[in-house]
């Protein structure tokens, strides 16, 4: 079978590997479509503390269940799944109150192990989770990216009411945009970037105003309209930007971060503490694939408007440079295998 292997940082190779056996609790998955994320890109400059090399990247994939391991119901085989990239141990604390997502023993599939760039990828079978006859291969591919949207509204518990305001229109803005309109009805949903193409696919997926913050200052432009936010996503994830949320946002304000910057940023006790906001962070997703995918099926989300590209697999270096360079015409990149 083929895989693609990040040999060390900066060396790409599509290897020829044996097909891999399920090991006990594991099925093995035939992958059709994989999207590719950040931090695939990430990996394969060198840029994430976590990964180990040779690493098969890919944590966003779907294909059909084609051998189980032992323990594992083999009336399995044929399945069309899309798999949950979070490994964890299930005793630790935080395995013990539901958030697997940080688990102390944590493996991400496609990171600290072998992913779904590959024709087989296999996986412990809890992970591989049914998708219904109504969602396309393609769109069961999106299940992942949609579940860091459901992990960190699930913290921010948006209501139809909220002023919410998203920097970043990425596809983790993009997710995020259409949970808060498409899941939570939530009235008017701002979003800021500095990329022009990017706010008008803001738009495109529900955003209802769409600011462009290189061309005019986001801070006054509220101030003049007298909004004030009750509830921030930072999705660009910069350091600086927590502390402008803090600055703008409503007095019981919630801030979600989802970044991993090593940067410091600057805020004050006091601007936290004045207003009593609520800032939450957010990894990955705790067991949230079976909610996004009832979205999908619900209709309540919609991958399509993400996705820009479909290519064959053996171009991954091709598309993962252009979808790292290319942010103007690039959102969601899938790679198509089989
Ligand atoms: P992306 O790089 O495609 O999108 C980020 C967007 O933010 C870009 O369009 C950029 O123009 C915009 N931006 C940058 N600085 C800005 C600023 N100061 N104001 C307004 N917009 C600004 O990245 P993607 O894939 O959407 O991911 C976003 C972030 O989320 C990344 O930092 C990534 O590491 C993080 N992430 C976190 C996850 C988690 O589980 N916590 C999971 C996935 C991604
Ligand atoms: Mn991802
Ligand atoms: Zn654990």
């Amino acid at each position: 079978m083929r895989s693609v292997v990040i040999e060390q940082p900066g060396r790409l190779a599509i290897q020829q590997r044996e097909l891999p056996q399920p090991a006990a609790g594991e099925v093995r998955v035939k992958v059709k479509f994989a999207g590719i994320c950040g931090s695939d890109v990430h990996i394969y400059h060198g840029h994430n503390p976590f990964a180990k090399y040779p690493r098969v990247i890919g944590h966003e994939f779907f294909g059909l269940i084609d051998a189980v391991g032992a323990g594992v119901d083999p009336q399995r085989i044929g399945e069309r799944v899309s798999v949950d990239p979070v490994v964890s141990c299930g005793h630790c604390y935080p395995c013990s109150v539901g958030r697997p997502n940080v688990c102390s023993a944590l493996q991400v599939i496609g990171v600290h192990r072998d992913g779904g760039f590959s024709d087989y990828a296999c996986a412990p079978a809890r992970n591989a989770y049914p998708i219904p006859a109504g969602i396309s291969d393609r769109h069961a591919a999106m299940v992942e990216p949609f579940t860091i949207a459901a992990n960190i509204t699930a913290h921010l518990q948006p209501r139809a009411d909220d002023i919410a305001l998203i920097y970043g229109a990425g596809p983790m803005g993009l997710t995020v945009i259409q949970t808060l309109k498409g899941v939570y009805g939530v009235k008017q949903v701002i979003v800021t970037d500095r990329i022009a193409e990017r706010l008008t696919m803001a738009q495109q997926n529900g955003a209802d105003w769409a600011f462009n913050n290189a061309e005019a200052s986001l801070p006054q432009a509220l101030l003049e309209r007298g909004i004030r936010p009750t509830l921030i996503v930072d999705a660009a994830c910069h350091p600086a930007i927590l502390q402008e949320a803090i600055n703008l946002a409503s007095p019981a304000a919630r801030i979600g971060i989802m970044g991993f910057s090593g940067d410091a940023c600057t805020i004050t006790q006091q601007s936290v503490t004045s207003k009593e906001l609520s800032i939450f962070s957010s990894r990955l997703n705790s067991a949230r694939f079976p909610q996004v995918i009832d979205w999908m099926a619900a209709g309540k989300i919609d991958p399509a408007r993400l996705i820009t590209h479909c290519v064959p697999a053996d171009e991954v270096e091709r598309a993962m440079l252009m979808f790292e360079r290319d942010q103007r015409t690039c959102c969601k990149v899938l790679l198509q295998f089989g």
